[in-house]
């Protein structure tokens, strides 16, 4: 598949999507506690994504048996939500979920304290999510995409922490995975120039520690080779002429 530029008509169910998706997120904000356990997240997630009319997409996806992805501490990615997995006091958790509305895709993860935390784990969550604004500011059309990924790598790679290599972002529309894939880190190449229209999901994952990463016996989980604390941020934009539009971020959401 190559890179799609998607028309007006697209844009505007993928802003649906997205919208719907920021609700979605609004009620799995408010459970996050400790005592409950990420199998609770998930059920309410598909609930609400379900009542908003959409269709939860990792549910299924290559098998993922959830409709959320729910990381705590040392895991990057791709937790599979358990009952027995409960939030303690001094946890950071990182929620990633999608859904489908009309056909389109929206994605979105955010990292969260639980309770209360350490300085070291709050500024990984505060460098991770300005890592993706460092990313925007070269998210423009006639810029090159690897321009992104560089920004990202080198602003959280100037605190010390490592950049997860093993996994990307990604082009997103009618599929939730759609070329390009958007990596990280600084790249050899300029990777592919980025034009108005395009739909995509920018998403750093960042260690703590090594960049380097185990999966789980589950297949899915991904956690930190050196045990350390990781967190993820990702949003679904839109490349314009001028700023990109973040489809999901929500206007509560304090932009720096
Ligand atoms: N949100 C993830 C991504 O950005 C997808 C989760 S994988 C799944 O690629 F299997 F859970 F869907
Ligand atoms: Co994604």
């Amino acid at each position: 598949m190559s890179v799609t530029i998607k028309s007006s008509r697209e844009i505007e169910n993928m802003r649906v999507s997205n919208h719907l998706l920021q609700q979605v997120f609004c009620e799995v904000e408010k459970m996050i506690k400790p005592g409950i356990s990420t199998y609770d997240i998930d059920r309410e997630a598909e609930k609400k994504i379900r009542s908003l009319g959409g269709v939860p997409n990792f549910l299924n996806y290559s098998g993922y048996p959830a409709s959320v992805c729910a990381s705590v501490n040392e895991e990057v990615v791709h937790g599979i939500p358990n009952r027995s997995k409960i939030l303690k006091d001094g946890d950071i958790i990182s929620i990633d979920m999608g859904l489908i509305y009309n056909g389109y895709h929206s994605d979105c993860a955010r990292t969260y304290a639980v309770g209360t935390i350490s300085p070291e784990a709050q500024k990984l969550i505060d460098v991770t999510r300005q890592s993706f604004f460092e990313g925007m500011k070269f998210a423009k059309a006639g810029n090159y995409l690897h321009q992104i990924s560089k920004a990202i790598g080198n602003y959280a790679e100037s605190f010390g922490y490592g950049v997860i290599r093993d996994l990307c972002g990604h082009g997103i529309g009618t599929h939730m995975h759609e070329d390009p894939m958007i990596p990280n880190f600084a790249q050899k190449t300029n990777g592919i120039r980025l034009q108005a229209g395009m739909t995509l999901a920018i998403e750093p994952m960042i260690a703590a520690g090594t960049w380097e990463v185990d999966w789980m016996d589950d297949g899915w989980t991904v956690v930190t080779a050196d045990g350390s604390l990781a967190a993820h941020y990702e949003n679904t934009i839109l490349i314009t002429e001028g700023e990109p539009e973040i489809l999901t971020l929500r206007d509560d959401e304090v932009r720096i």
